[in-house]
């Protein structure tokens, strides 16, 4: 048998700690598979004193992580700290440097600095493989670095944060508030103590940009990106968009268009009977639609330690199996270098179907009114309901729920603008874009 792939692990958290239980557990049974016995030789993380519940007792510990970056021994550096900053940037960047291959589930590093270390990776003939980053244990960037090569991708878009999902089925299926749900999750320890990371939508955001550069041969552009959480989604919103045949799920899209590309990760309604909308609780899916193929979705765990560890661990096993000298897959699906600057398509000029909720004043020809600003600004609609909260009081406040067909997202803003101008909305309205499945 081969010489062992020795590893190191900076990081021994959720992740980290479940990689390196399975590591020992499964030894024999990854020696066989991979021809070579993979051993952890170095580990990093922050407390040596605490229980990591495996015994690393003859395995090289490093208080720092870049000096195990830096360490001879290691043929493989395994990042499993988190954070753009160092010391994981430092210490990958290390690693690649001394041509060291790398493998993390980091996607806040990749977003910021994917394209830096791809060239790094490249010039020193080395691998970086991150299949962990983007929805956790879904194979999702094999799919589309390797799997999907000749097919031309027009759009890929999914759930890709389990807490958001998790928050929104359970307002659907319980009739609980944002905020309670909310709640819950933090309980169930789905949520972080500061979530606004997860439910403003940057971490979808995150992994998004990197599927949008495998997707489409982009720059990756992790700023560039259309966002909207989905703190602002009410009750009444999933109630009126299941009486619709909708499901609201916080969707990253990333889609090409005649001007550009259009990245963005918002509150979406899908129609309740697609696939997509069947994903509940904190499972993650990813589809993506491309010409040979047609339309591929794949579902599945999205985080936890061992879903993750998952990922890692088939990363590392990818290393293991390699031949020296044998050729590379690009780190970004194609070679860094021929990477092309990101070109954004405008939000105004998104096209497909919207989903307008207002609370109107009980006043003679309002409804009209309505009907009449959508009009002038070209937009048919698809359905136009309008009714009472308790259907007692006459003159209590009125809701209007529309639901248009394919229109330009200028149109839309343009209509309730003017709608808004008329002075007889109470409180804010509520626009929902919609995504159909390509199928659907
Ligand atoms: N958890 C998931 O479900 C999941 C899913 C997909 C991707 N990921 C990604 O996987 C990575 C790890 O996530 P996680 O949930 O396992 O995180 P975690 O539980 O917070 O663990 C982080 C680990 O990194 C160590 N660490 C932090 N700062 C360090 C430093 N300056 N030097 C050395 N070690 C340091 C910590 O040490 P101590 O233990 O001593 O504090 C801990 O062991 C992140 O990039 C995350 O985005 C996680």
């Amino acid at each position: 048998m081969a010489d062992a792939l020795k590893i190191g692990i900076a990081g021994l958290g959720t992740v980290g700690a479940s990689l390196a239980r399975i590591l020992v557990e499964r030894r024999e049974a990854l020696a066989a598979t991979c021809g070579r016995p993979i051993e952890i030789v170095a580990v990093s993380a922050r407390d040596r004193t605490r229980d990591r519940g495996i015994d690393l007792s003859r395995v090289a510990w490093f208080d720092d992580a870049v000096a195990l970056a830096e360490n001879s021994q290691i043929d493989v550096f395994v990042e499993l700290m988190g954070g753009a900053g160092d010391p994981a940037y430092a210490a990958v960047k290390t690693a690649l440097s001394r041509g060291v291959h790398v493998v993390t589930a980091n996607k806040a590093l990749l977003a910021a600095h994917g394209v830096e270390l791809a060239t790094i990776a490249e010039e020193r003939g080395c691998l970086l493989n991150y299949e962990a980053a983007v929805a956790g244990g879904i194979p999702v960037i094999k799919a589309l670095r390797e799997s999907l090569t000749g097919n031309t991708v027009s759009r890929v878009y999914g759930i890709m944060n389990g807490t958001c999902n998790y928050i929104l089925t359970k307002m659907e299926k319980e009739g609980l508030s944002f905020a309670e749900c909310l709640k819950e999750a933090q309980r169930l320890g789905y949520a972080e103590a500061d979530p606004a990371f997860d439910i403003e939508g940057n971490d979808t955001a995150h992994k998004l940009s990197i599927l949008t550069t495998l997707a489409f041969g982009n720059k990756i552009a992790a700023d560039d990106i259309y966002l909207e959480g989905i703190s602002n989604i009410s009750i009444d919103d999933i109630r009126a968009a299941a009486d619709l045949g909708y499901r609201i799920k916080l969707l990253g899209v990333a889609q090409r268009t005649d001007t550009g590309i259009e990245q963005r990760v918002h509150p979406t309604m899908v129609p309740i009977e697609s696939e997509i909308a069947q994903v509940d609780g904190v499972t993650n899916a990813v589809a993506i639609e491309s010409d040979i193929l047609g339309e591929l979705l794949m579902v599945g765990p999205g985080a936890g330690g061992n879903a993750t560890a998952s990922a890692v661990l088939g990363d590392i096993a990818d290393i293991a199996k390699s031949r020296p000298g044998a050729q590379m897959v690009p780190v970004l699906g194609r070679p860094a270098a021929t990477l092309e600057p990101f070109k954004r398509a405008q939000i105004r000029k998104h096209h497909g179907g919207y989903f307008i909720r207002m609370t109107v004043e009980d006043r003679a020809g309002v409804f009209a009114n309505v009907a009449g600003h959508m009009a002038e600004n070209g937009i048919s609609l698809e359905s136009i309901v309008q009714h009472s909260k308790h259907h007692t009081e006459a003159a209590e406040p009125k809701t209007i729920i529309l639901v248009t067909h394919a229109t330009m997202e200028d149109s839309v803003r343009r209509a309730v603008a003017a709608i808004t101008r008329e002075g007889y909305l109470a409180g804010e309205p509520q626009v929902i874009r919609i995504e159909r499945p390509k199928s659907a």
